[in-house]
């Protein structure tokens, strides 16, 4: 066991703290990992807020990278030295959608059996299993994937939820490639991916929408083609209109990716897309949600599919290794997320600067 400085939600809506936990030494299928870097994501604050459970005190963070320090007796995918992104998805090889050959959809998902505690030994949840805003987490060796070690530890920890969320709800989720009409509502962290991916996939055109003019600027530079002001234009008529010009007669685009998480913004998605085109859901709703008055005869009219995406329905070994190898060839800018480095102690205000959208990532640098 060893002590190390983490940060920890205590109680619904009070601000975080800096604290000792103890951090066990890796039993079998765990380790412990000496983080570098860890973003600051909308789903943190969600914790601290109590919108995803009540099982406080939180060890928030889970956008990160690190190097792992100690592996437990029968672990051999992983092992200490190795530079990892910590990821959500430690699929279980044995569940229902791994046995079909869907492992992106695991069910039953790994995450470190022994628990870290506060110093009087209360239990600590970490934040989506991980827990790494922290100078040593311990989780399972599947949240471990192995990439590039010269990679920066900032930009590519992001890989790790809301950019590999955006990059994965267009390509792997929505299907986005050349050829094929991509728009996006909602431009912030995990939007912004969104046209990243689509950009990379070679997709034309790339609608940005937000009603937030500094977003779009920043989709702009990250590949989308056109943008459209959501609080001065009807987003839905615009994207049709754009869509149509690339692709006569087009009756909106072919995937259209809500990055928002609200019932309004999906219904504007939904009437986006062309006939047969697919609308993504990887904006997260909240339980009191839903969506009104949308005649059935719409759904089947317009065919296609309504999909939701969670964690872009990537499977981490194969698509993080590819990503980092894309970010060091400079095909994909993950240092553009990175919008500060921050120290430990600056989580909350990184909070305060969420809400007012100043900022793609604040990253946590240790
Ligand atoms: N599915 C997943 O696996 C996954 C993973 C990470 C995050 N998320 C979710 O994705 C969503 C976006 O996360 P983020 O980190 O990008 O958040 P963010 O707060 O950085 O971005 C939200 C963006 O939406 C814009 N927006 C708000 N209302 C709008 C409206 N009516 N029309 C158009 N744009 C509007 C904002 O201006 C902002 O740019 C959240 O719901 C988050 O919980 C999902
Ligand atoms: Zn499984
Ligand atoms: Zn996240």
């Amino acid at each position: 066991m060893q002590q190390v400085r983490a940060v920890i939600a205590r109680s619904k809506d009070a601000p975080v703290e800096l604290v000792t936990i103890n951090v066990p030494d890796p039993g079998p299928g765990e380790a412990v990992v000496q983080v570098q870097a860890c973003g600051v994501c909308h789903t943190d604050l969600h914790y601290r807020q109590g919108g995803i459970n009540d099982e406080f005190p939180f060890l928030l963070g889970h956008e990160a990278a690190g190097v792992v320090e100690a592996v437990g007796p029968d672990v051999t995918d992983v092992a200490p030295g190795d530079f990892v992104v910590l990821n959500w998805r430690a699929v279980c090889g044995d569940c229902r959608a791994c046995n079909r050959g869907e492992p992106q959809y695991c069910f039953a998902t790994h995450n470190a059996t022994q628990k870290m505690t506060l110093e009087d030994g209360t239990e600590l949840s970490p934040a989506l299993g991980i827990g790494a805003f922290a100078e040593k987490t311990l989780v399972a060796a599947g949240q471990c994937t192995k990439v590039d070690p010269s990679a920066r530890p900032a930009a590519v920890g992001l890989l790790g939820c809301g950019v590999m969320a955006g990059i994965g709800a267009a390509i792997n989720t929505g299907g986005a490639t050349r050829g094929r009409s991509v728009a996006v509502i909602g431009c912030g962290g995990v939007g912004v991916a969104a046209v990243a991916g689509a950009a990379l996939a070679g997709a034309s055109p790339i609608i940005a929408v937000d009603i937030d003019a500094k977003k779009l600027e920043t989709a702009r530079s990250m590949g989308a083609t056109h943008t459209v002001d959501s609080s001065q234009t009807d987003p839905v008529a615009a994207i049709k209109e754009i869509a149509a010009q690339t692709y006569p007669g087009a009756e909106g685009a072919d995937i259209v990716i809500e990055a928002v998480g609200r019932p309004e913004t999906w219904k504007q998605a939904f009437y986006a897309r062309d006939l047969a085109g697919t609308v993504v859901l990887v904006g997260v709703p909240t339980p009191d949600m839903s969506v009104p008055e949308l005649p059935l005869i719409d759904v089947f009219g317009r065919g296609g599919s309504l999909k939701s995406s969670w964690y872009g329905d990537c499977l981490p070994s194969r698509d993080f290794p590819m990503l980092v190898d894309l970010y060091q060839q400079g095909r994909l800018d993950l240092d553009a997320f990175v919008t500060e480095e921050i120290s430990i102690d600056g989580v909350e205000a990184a909070f305060e600067r969420m809400h007012h959208g100043d900022v793609l990532r604040s990253v946590v640098v240790l």
